[in-house]
C-alpha cells in the first residue's frame, strides 16, 4: 500500500458533552481500559502523521492532564470558546505554520473508528487528488447530521448542516461523519473564508466544503463500510453500546486466534489483555488491565482479573485479583480475593474465602479455605489450615510473617507477625503465635478445656438443650456400658488442650 502519512492528525475534543450528565469530561469516560480520546488517538496512531493535536475546551486541565499519560507527545491546542468546528481547526493549523501535506480531523468522541478506515479515508484522498475527502455514512435515521450534498458526477458539492438545511437537503440519507482528509494549504486558506452565518453563529468545518468547491477544487467522499465506526457518543446509553461494540470485536479477535469464550455477551476484555491460544474463559469473567493468560488457563465463571498473570494450566473461579500472579498448575477459588503483591507458585493453591495480599506462597503450597493471609512468606509444601489468620497490623505498622517449608498451621491459627515458622514445623490448632516457632517444632498457644458437668441443667433447665441432655444422661444410665464414655472424664481434661497429638489442620 503506497500511503503518503498525513502531516497532521488533529483531534476535536473542547465540547462539553453536556449530555452525558456527568461530572468527568465527555472524551475521558472510559471503556474497556481506554478512554473515548484514547480509543480514537489509537486508531489514528498507526498512520504516522508527523504531528498529533488535540483541541481541548471544557476540563482542559482533566483532558490535557489525562493526555500526557497517554500520548505525550500529541500537542495540546486550548480553545478556550467552542466557537465552532472550523474555529477549532483554525487555531490547530495556526500552531502548525510550516504544515505542508495532508491534515486529517477527526472527533474525540468517536471511539469506534478502526485504524483500518482512517487509511482506507487517506488511501483515497491521495488517489483522487482531492482538495478535501469526506468519510461519511448511509443512515436509516440521519437526523441531526451534517447531510452530503452529490454533484452528479459523485463528488462532494457541500455539507449542509440539519439545522440549515431545507426541505429537499433533509431527505438526503447520506451524513457527514465529522472525519476528513484536506489538503493542508487549501484548508488553510478556505478556513479563512468560512463565515458565522448559520443558526448556530458558528465557523463550521463543514462550510469548507462549500469554499472549496467554489474556488474550483474537487471534494470526494469515502462511504464507512460499518456505519457504527462513526457512532459518536454523546450520552452514557451511547457509551455502553460502543463498549458493547467493542467488546465484541475484541472477543471476536481472541478466539480467532485460539482462545475459547465459552459465553461472549458476558466476557469483557480490555484492550491491554494478552492470552494465548488453548487459554478459556468462562462466563461472567471480567478481564481487566494488562492482565495476561497463558495456554490452558481457565478463568471464569463469575471473575474480575486486573493486572493480573495467569499461568499455563491454572484455574481461577468465581475470584477477584488485582495486581496477582498466578503460577503455572495454581488453583484459585471460588470466593478468593487475591490482592496487591499476592504471588501462587507452581500448583500453589488459595481456596473458598481466602484473601491474600502481598503474599509470596510457594510452590504446592496450599491455603484450602476461610483464610487471610497478608504479608507473609510461605515456602513449597506447606499447608495453612481453615481459618488462618495472617495477623499482620498491630494498629499502627503491618508486619511480615516468614513460613517456611513442608510447614503445617493448624486451623484457626492466629500468626502474629513478625513472626516466622521454620521448615517442617506444625501450630496446634485454634492457636495464638505470638513467637517463632523454629524448624521441626510444634507451636501450642492456646488455654486448656475446662468442662464443667451439668452446668446446662443447672443453668438452663427446662430447655430443649436440658432436656436433650437429660435424655441422653437417661440413656447412658440404662446403658452404662456404651461408649457415651468420653462425657465422663472427671478431671476436666475431656478433649485435647496441650498439642501433643495432631495439629488438627484440615488438608484436603
Ligand atoms: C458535526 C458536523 C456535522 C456532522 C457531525 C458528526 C459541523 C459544523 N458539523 O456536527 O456535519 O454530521 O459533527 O458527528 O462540524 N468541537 C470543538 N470545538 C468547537 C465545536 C466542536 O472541539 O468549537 C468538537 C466537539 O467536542 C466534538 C466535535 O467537535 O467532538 C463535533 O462537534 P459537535 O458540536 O458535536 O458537532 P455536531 O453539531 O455534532
Ligand atoms: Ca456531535
Amino acid at each position: 500500500m503506497t500511503l503518503s502519512r498525513p502531516a497532521a492528525v488533529i483531534v476535536l475534543a473542547a465540547g462539553e458533552g453536556t449530555r452525558m450528565k456527568s461530572s468527568t469530561a465527555k472524551v475521558l469516560h472510559m471503556f474497556l481500559g481506554r478512554s473515548l480520546l484514547g480509543h480514537v488517538l489509537t486508531a489514528a496512531e498507526p498512520l504516522e502523521a508527523d504531528h498529533t493535536v488535540v483541541i481541548v475546551g471544557h476540563a482542559r486541565e482533566a483532558v490535557t492532564a489525562h493526555l500526557s499519560d497517554i500520548a505525550p507527545t500529541a500537542g495540546v491546542v486550548v480553545q478556550a470558546e467552542q466557537n465552532g468546528t472550523g474555529h477549532a481547526v483554525r487555531i490547530a493549523l495556526d500552531e502548525l505554520p510550516d504544515l505542508s501535506g495532508t491534515v486529517m480531523v477527526v472527533c474525540g468522541d468517536t471511539p469506534l473508528l478502526t485504524a483500518e478506515t482512517l487509511h482506507r479515508l487517506a488511501l483515497a484522498h491521495d488517489e483522487h487528488e482531492s482538495s478535501a475527502t469526506v468519510l461519511t455514512a448511509q443512515l436509516a435515521n440521519p437526523t441531526g447530521y451534517g447531510r452530503i450534498v452529490r454533484s452528479s458526477d459523485g463528488s462532494v458539492l457541500a455539507i449542509v448542516e440539519h439545522r440549515d438545511a431545507d426541505a429537499q437537503t433533509l431527505k438526503v440519507d447520506e451524513i457527514n461523519s465529522g472525519i476528513y482528509v484536506f489538503d493542508a494549504a487549501a484548508l488553510r486558506t478556505a478556513l479563512s473564508q468560512v463565515s458565522t452565518d448559520n443558526s448556530q453563529g458558528e465557523e463550521y468545518l463543514t462550510d469548507v466544503i462549500g469554499v472549496l468547491v467554489d474556488s474550483g477544487a474537487r471534494v470526494d467522499a469515502v462511504v464507512v463500510d460499518d456505519m457504527r465506526e462513526v457512532m459518536g457518543v454523546n450520552d452514557l446509553a451511547q457509551l455502553a453500546e460502543a463498549r458493547s461494540v467493542m467488546r465484541d470485536r475484541i472477543n471476536s479477535g481472541w478466539m480467532r486466534a485460539g482462545v475459547s469464550i465459552i459465553d461472549p455477551a458476558t466476557t469483557v476484555i480490555g484492550v491491554g489483555v494478552v492470552l494465548e491460544a488453548d487459554a478459556i474463559i468462562h462466563p461472567w469473567t471480567l478481564l481487566e488491565g494488562t492482565t495476561s493468560g497463558a495456554a490452558g488457563a481457565e478463568v471464569g465463571p463469575g471473575s474480575q482479573i486486573i493486572d493480573s498473570t495467569i499461568g499455563p494450566n491454572a484455574t481461577v473461579r468465581f475470584t477477584t485479583a488485582d495486581h496477582a500472579v498466578i503460577g503455572p498448575d495454581a488453583s484459585v477459588g471460588p470466593y478468593t480475593y487475591l490482592r496487591p503483591g499476592t504471588e501462587l507458585g507452581a500448583g500453589a493453591r488459595a481456596g473458598a474465602f481466602v484473601e491474600a495480599k502481598n503474599a509470596q506462597v510457594g510452590q504446592g503450597s496450599k491455603i484450602p479455605h476461610l483464610s487471610y493471609v497478608g504479608d507473609a512468606e510461605i515456602g513449597v509444601g506447606s499447608n495453612i489450615g481453615a481459618a488462618t489468620v495472617f495477623v499482620n497490623y498491630d494498629g499502627v505498622a503491618k508486619h511480615r510473617t516468614v513460613i517456611g517449608d513442608h510447614v503445617r498451621i493448624g486451623s484457626d491459627t492466629m500468626l502474629v507477625a513478625p513472626v516466622t515458622i521454620g521448615d517442617g514445623a506444625y501450630t496446634a490448632a485454634g492457636s495464638v503465635i505470638t513467637d517463632d516457632v523454629p524448624a521441626g517444632a510444634m507451636g501450642v498457644g492456646r488455654a486448656r478445656q475446662r468442662t464443667i458437668r451439668d452446668w446446662v441443667l443447672r443453668k438452663r433447665g427446662g430447655s430443649a438443650s436440658a432436656r436433650a441432655a437429660e435424655r441422653a444422661q437417661q440413656a447412658a444410665r440404662e446403658q452404662p456400658t456404651d461408649d457415651t464414655a468420653p462425657l465422663a472424664g472427671e478431671d476436666g481434661r475431656v478433649g485435647r488442650g496441650d498439642g501433643r497429638d495432631e495439629p488438627e489442620g484440615t488438608g484436603s
